[in-house]
């Protein structure tokens, strides 16, 4: 069946719809997964709230936290609590009991490793258990036609309750992710059986639980300084949208015999390569130097679209001068010192335009693609040195500030 022939249950969230693919299926199980504190039970009881009420009611089975705790967040979430059920068990027989007896709307499991089946001998969370819950809990959902929602914590090597054994049963896996000193958080589809994987929601922790970010460009950049040193706006494609994000970095001279690279919300081999092509193609001075990048926000960008805001960023740093009028900049930068087109190189450009940046460096391979936009005048590069030479001129360098 076509995605959107499916029935869907719609939540009042557009982002969290947008990442489910339009809604909760009947009798599909839906798995979200991050890091403890990320904000899963957070999310889950504001689906449940969602749910409940005038629509139907929802089971909400919480192994971790106490009846009075959901209460109290449940408060600061301004949620009233009709027709929610809160159901303080690990123990499955006992919540398939309840789940017959409610027979709810949709039903939610804080978390998945809490849960235990008294057959087995082996304790809560281990594999064999979090792989006969589950295989119960869906047996359950798909005879009855009811949504499940499971939460998963991520172990420090990345799987959910060891080797994946989850993302293999359920429907859908949806990854919670954000730095958690940084209140935005992404909810990114890895599996999705009834619609797109890698599509992204943006959400915002705040002090009255999660809310949607209905411009997220907007957001990433809102604490971005004109003329800031080291700093360059990107355009990235999460699933099938263009987010806007500032790279920063900063170059000092080092003490170390082998000097500091390090990446936050970067890939590490992407600084790297970045790096040695400055270096050698460039001839920029690099070795003597210790390099802090960052992505601003806690965002995480794995693409090499980004490749070229990162060495302008760095030569912006290099040069202690800001970017020229603050462009923007999308492309990859290959090993010969060439900057190579990505995809979707027009719907990037439009965003930078659509956020009143005016200016954006794009591969000269993929002008043709700049055609239709607005607002923003592309300008081609075929070299990291020529773009470096348009936006960082050596000329422009600042004098070093004398304490
Ligand atoms: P939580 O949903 O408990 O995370 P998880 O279930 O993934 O472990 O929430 C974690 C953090 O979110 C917690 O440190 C407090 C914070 N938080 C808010 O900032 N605002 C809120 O409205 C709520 C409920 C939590
Ligand atoms: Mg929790």
């Amino acid at each position: 069946m076509a995605p959107d022939a499916v029935p869907r249950l719609r939540l009042s969230s557009p982002e969290i719809n947008r990442v489910l693919g339009g809604g909760l299926v009947p009798g599909s199980l839906t798995l979200i997964a991050g890091d403890p504190g990320i904000g899963k039970s957070t999310l889950l009881l504001r689906l449940a709230a969602d749910v409940s009420g005038s629509d139907g009611n929802t089971l909400y089975v919480c192994g971790e936290e106490s009846a009075s705790q959901i209460k109290m967040r449940a408060d600061r979430l301004g949620i009233s609590g009709d027709g929610l059920y809160v159901l303080p068990s690990t123990d499955l027989d006992h919540v398939l009991r309840c789940l017959e007896e409610t027979k709810p709307s949709l039903a939610v499991v804080d978390s998945i490793q809490t849960l235990y089946d008294q057959t087995l001998a082996s304790g809560a969370g281990t594999i064999a258990q979090v792989r006969e819950c589950t295989r119960r809990l869906i047996a359950w959902a798909k005879e009855h036609g009811v949504p499940m929602v499971l939460s998963g914590h991520v172990t420090k090597g990345g799987d959910i309750a060891g080797p994946r054994v989850l993302e293999h049963m359920v429907d859908a896996v949806l990854y919670m992710e954000g730095d958690p000193i940084s209140s935005w958080r992404l909810l990114r589809a890895v599996k999705n059986r009834f619609g797109s994987t890698n599509e992204v929601g943006v959400l915002e922790m705040t002090g009255r639980g999660l809310i949607d970010v209905e411009d997220p460009s907007r957001a990433f950049l809102s604490e971005r300084r004109d003329n800031a040193i080291g700093s360059v706006i990107v355009a990235t494609m999460e699933g099938t949208r263009p987010l806007l994000a500032e790279i920063q970095a900063l170059t000092t001279p080092s003490s170390l015999p082998t000097p500091r690279r390090v990446a936050t919300g970067l890939d590490l081999n992407r600084l790297l390569l970045v790096c040695a092509v400055l270096t050698r193609r460039v001839g920029m001075r690099l070795a003597d130097q210790d390099i802090v990048v960052n992505v601003a926000g806690g965002l995480r960008i794995s693409e090499p679209a980004a490749d070229l805001g990162l060495a302008l960023a760095l030569a912006s740093s290099v040069r202690n001068a800001p970017v020229e009028g603050s462009a923007a900049a999308v492309g990859e930068v290959g090993l010969s010192g060439e900057v190579r087109r990505v995809p979707q190189i027009g719907r990037r450009v439009q965003e930078v335009g659509r956020l009143g940046v005016q200016r954006c460096l794009v591969p000269g391979s993929a002008m043709d693609e700049c055609r239709d936009v607005d607002d923003v005048q592309p300008i081609p590069v075929e070299t990291l040195a020529e773009a470096i030479q348009i936006c960082v001129p050596r000329g422009k360098r600042a004098q070093p500030a004398v304490f």
